[in-house]
C-alpha cells in the first residue's frame, strides 16, 4: 500500500485524521483497521457513485451491502437520514459500529448526520469522491440536512475519525463538478496561500486532465488550510469564518435561483468576485490582484449567466443569510491573494453597487 500524506484536525473535543493518497481506497479495510476504526462497518452511497466504485470499495469492505441513498440536493433530507437510521436499526447495529460515507457532500452531510445522532453518536468514516468533498465538505465536522423551508437548517458537528482521500476516485466526475470543486480550492489560495493561487493558474491543463502531479498538491494543500482553521476555530466563533470568503453573495446567489442553476462552486465563484470588487473599492486590495483572480476563474471555465437576476432579490437573500445586522453587513474580504480581513460595516447601497457591477439586474 502507498504510504497517504496525513493531516490531522485537533479540535477541543477529539481530534480526526485525513489520509490523502492516490489509490488509497483500494485498500480500505486495511486503512480502517490501522486506525482503529471497528469491525462492523456501514457504507452509505449514492447509486451513481456506487455504480462507479462500488466494486473496489466493497472488496475493500468483505462485501457489506450499502445503503444508497438518491443522489441530488433534494434528497439531503431527513427522509434520508430515517432510511439510514432504518437500515442501521434492522442490521442491529451498535454504539461500536460505524458509518462510512462514500460520495459527494450531500452523502457526506446525511450520513455524518446520521452517524452524529444514531444512539446519540457512533463514529464516522468519510471517503470522499468529489473534488469539493475532498476538499471541503468531509473535513471539519459539520454535518446536516436541507428542511424545505431552507438549506442546512438541521445539523451538527460531528467530527469523522477518518478521512480518506483518494484522488483516482476523481477520475470519473463530471468535468462541470470537478470545475466547481477548483473553485473552493481558488478560495484556499484567495484566504490562505499565494503559492496555492499561483500553482493553480500554472496547472489549469493538468488539473483537469486529473494528472496527480497537479492534483494531489492542490488538495493536499486545501485541505492543510481548511484543517488548520478548524483546529483553531472548529465552532465557527471567528477564524472559521474565513472559510466563507465569497459565500455572502455565492449563497443567496443560490438561493434566489432554487439552487438549480448553479454548482456551489459555480455560485462561490460570483461571490470572490463581488468580495474582491468591495475589497479594491474600499482600498483594501490592489486592483491588479483583483485582475489576477478574475482571469484565473475566467481561464477555469464559464460561469452560469446572472443578468436576469434581480439585485434587490439577492440583498434580501442575503438579509436572510442573517450576515446582516443592523443594515450593516459583515463580510470576508481579501487584502491580498493569500490573506483576508472581516468587515463588519458594509452598507447596502455599497453591496448594491458591486452587485450592479458584477452585472446583475438593477
Ligand atoms: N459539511 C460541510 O462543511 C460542507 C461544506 C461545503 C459543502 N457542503 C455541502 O456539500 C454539498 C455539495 O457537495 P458536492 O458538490 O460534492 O455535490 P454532490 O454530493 O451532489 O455530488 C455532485 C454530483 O456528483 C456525483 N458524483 C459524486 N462522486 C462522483 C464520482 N466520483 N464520479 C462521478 N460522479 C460522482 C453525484 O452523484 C452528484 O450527482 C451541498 O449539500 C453542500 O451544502 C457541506
Ligand atoms: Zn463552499
Amino acid at each position: 500500500m502507498i504510504d497517504p500524506i496525513r493531516i490531522d484536525v485537533t479540535t477541543g473535543t477529539r481530534s480526526s485524521r485525513i489520509c490523502i493518497g492516490e489509490g488509497l481506497s483500494r485498500d480500505l479495510a486495511g486503512l480502517l483497521d490501522a486506525h482503529g476504526i471497528g469491525p462492523r462497518r456501514f457504507i452509505v452511497s449514492s447509486p451513481v457513485v456506487w455504480r462507479y466504485h462500488g466494486e473496489r470499495l466493497r472488496a475493500a469492505l468483505e462485501g457489506a451491502d450499502p445503503i444508497l441513498l438518491p443522489d441530488g440536493e433534494r434528497f439531503k433530507n431527513l427522509q434520508s437520514v430515517a432510511k439510514v437510521y432504518d437500515a442501521l436499526i434492522r442490521a442491529n447495529a451498535d454504539r461500536g459500529s460505524t458509518i462510512v460515507a462514500v460520495g459527494g457532500g450531500v452523502v457526506g452531510d446525511t450520513a455524518g448526520f446520521a452517524a452524529a445522532t444514531f444512539l446519540r453518536g457512533i463514529a464516522l468514516v468519510h471517503v470522499p469522491t468529489t473534488l469539493l468533498a475532498q476538499v471541503d465538505s468531509s473535513i471539519g465536522g459539520k454535518v446536516g440536512v436541507n428542511h424545505a423551508l431552507g438549506k442546512n437548517l438541521i445539523g451538527a458537528f460531528h467530527q469523522p475519525a477518518l478521512v480518506v482521500v483518494d484522488p483516482l476516485l476523481l477520475a470519473t466526475l463530471p468535468r462541470r463538478e470537478f470545475r466547481s470543486g477548483l473553485y473552493e480550492v481558488v478560495k484556499y489560495g484567495v484566504i490562505s496561500s499565494r503559492t496555492l493561487f499561483d500553482r493553480l493558474n500554472r496547472d489549469i491543463k493538468p488539473l483537469f486532465a486529473r494528472d496527480a502531479q497537479a492534483l494531489v498538491p492542490a488538495i493536499v494543500e486545501s485541505c492543510r488550510i481548511k484543517a488548520d482553521v478548524v483546529s483553531k476555530d472548529e465552532r465557527e466563533s471567528g477564524l472559521r469564518r474565513i472559510l466563507n470568503y465569497g459565500h455572502t453573495v455565492g449563497h443567496a446567489l443560490e438561493a434566489v435561483t432554487n439552487y438549480r442553476r448553479f454548482r456551489h462552486g459555480e455560485a462561490i465563484a460570483l461571490g470572490m468576485l463581488a468580495a474582491a470588487d468591495l475589497a479594491v473599492v474600499r482600498g483594501a486590495l490592489a486592483e491588479r490582484e483583483r485582475l489576477a483572480l478574475a482571469q484565473l476563474i475566467t481561464k477555469l471555465g464559464p460561469l452560469p449567466s446572472i443578468a436576469d437576476l434581480p439585485i434587490a432579490e439577492i440583498v434580501e437573500a442575503i438579509r436572510r443569510d442573517k450576515k446582516v445586522v443592523n443594515g450593516r453587513l459583515h463580510f470576508v474580504i481579501a487584502i491580498a491573494i493569500g490573506a483576508t480581513m472581516t468587515v463588519d460595516d458594509v452598507t447596502e447601497d455599497e453591496l448594491r453597487a458591486v452587485l450592479v457591477r458584477l452585472g446583475l439586474k438593477g
